[in-house]
């Protein structure tokens, strides 16, 4: 992400003047899938990838947006019925529209935004897009009274009602609180945070871009969710404690077994274990012991293949040619459907599979897959 870039572009499509630029990073996950909606752990990092944007009051109560990479400009009002049809601009009206709802007296700015993160590829461009307006916005006209966590839950809330993706807090969480060299253990029902330090020696993240997208991929999303949350009311009228699937033992959901449907059954038999897979990953890395942490990551892979339903025949393909040349850990990243695999992979072997993966996938599906390295980096900032 290049500054000069993006403000070359502001000085040439608005008036000349130039305003504050901002970045937002998209994140990996290291272990923890689905579990932020049920109150569970995750184990996000934010990446050296993500959303630059330049921005300055303009005086009205018009927002007038431009994309960059997308070549596309949207105007829109600040009032809920002016609500822009292009998906892009939906992210930024729906942050608009929820830092008004926090009492930010937002006014009309100009904008424009540029990207290195891939869309659709799991990595939380969307959340980047709305961390980077919600930032500014609180830097521009709220004097930054809100804290990072109310942004992060402005970006969660645009989501869900300007976008059809009832999403959990980790994507808007790591884009935010995001630190170089640092994962973040999330506690998704106290919002309790922790960094933990991730340079492990000899290894490297890759992630591997299977390019597949699941036209569907929101509403299976929205459908998993509801379906922990039938599990949580079933189990609830025995345990009335029990707030989230979190709270939930292997031995509560089965004596709900006969009151839910198998599918909901799976599901959270799913997000139980990776609860635990977190907790467990987390003590694997403070002792340095990276063949558990990879152990682990194949057993969420294969939970989010088999028991939650949220893999695809790509994704499954790449996790066992990672299997078959011996790379640590493997598994789908993100809420999946499509999208990539990270993969924690010894340096020595590192050139070995991105190549065998790269000929494996072309043969059998006949594109390319795409390759991407990431660094943990810092989260969300002012940068001119
Ligand atoms: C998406 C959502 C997150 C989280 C993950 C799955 O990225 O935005 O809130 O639920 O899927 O872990």
């Amino acid at each position: 992400m290049d500054i000069e870039h993006v403000r070359s572009r502001f000085i040439k499509h608005f008036d000349g003047t130039t305003g504050a630029v901002y970045v937002a990073p998209g994140r990996i996950n290291l272990i923890g899938e689905h579990t932020d909606y049920n109150g569970g752990y995750v184990l996000p990092g934010a990446i050296d990838k993500g959303i630059m944007a330049e921005v300055k009051p303009n005086g009205t109560d018009m927002v007038r947006a431009y994309s960059i990479d997308m070549k596309d400009y949207v105007e829109f009002g600040l009032g809920e019925a002016d609500a822009p049809r292009a998906s892009w601009a939906r992210y930024i009206f729906g942050v608009c529209r929820e830092m008004i709802g926090c009492g930010v007296e937002v006014k009309g700015f100009n904008t424009a935004f540029a990207g290195d993160v891939p869309l659709g590829a799991g990595l939380s461009s969307s959340a980047a897009l709305e961390s980077v307006y919600a930032y500014a916005l609180n830097d521009l006209f709220g004097e930054n009274r809100l804290d990072k966590l109310q942004l992060a839950r402005v970006g969660q809330r645009a989501e869900h009602n300007y976008c059809g993706v009832q999403c959990g807090i980790m994507d808007q969480f790591a884009s935010l609180f995001g630190q170089k060299g640092n994962l973040v253990r999330l506690d998704c029902k106290t919002m309790d945070y922790q960094y933990m330090p991730f340079q492990p020696q000899g290894f490297r993240l890759v992630l591997l871009d299977s390019t597949a997208k699941h036209e569907l991929a929101s509403s299976a999303y929205n459908d998993r969710r509801r379906s922990c949350e039938a599990v949580v009311a079933a189990v609830q009228k025995r345990h009335p404690a029990v707030e989230y699937l979190r709270d939930c033992s292997m031995d509560m959901l089965d004596e709900v077994k006969a009151d839910i449907t198998s599918d909901d059954y799976r599901h959270a038999q799913y997000v139980i274990e990776e609860v635990q897979r977190v907790l467990d990953v987390c003590d694997a890395l403070q002792k340095g012991d990276y063949e558990t942490v990879g152990q682990k990551m194949y057993d969420t892979h294969h939970g989010m293949s088999r028991l939650y339903e949220a893999s695809c025949p790509e994704l499954d393909f790449l996790n066992d040619v990672a299997f078959d040349c011996g790379v640590t850990g493997s598994r789908t990243m993100g809420g999946g459907f499509g999208g990539c695999t990270l993969n924690l992979v010894k340096e020595e072997l590192y050139g070995t599979f991105v190549g065998q993966a790269r000929e494996v996938f072309a043969q059998r599906f006949g594109r390319q897959l795409k390759v991407y390295d990431v660094a943990i980096s810092d989260g969300a900032r002012r940068v001119d």
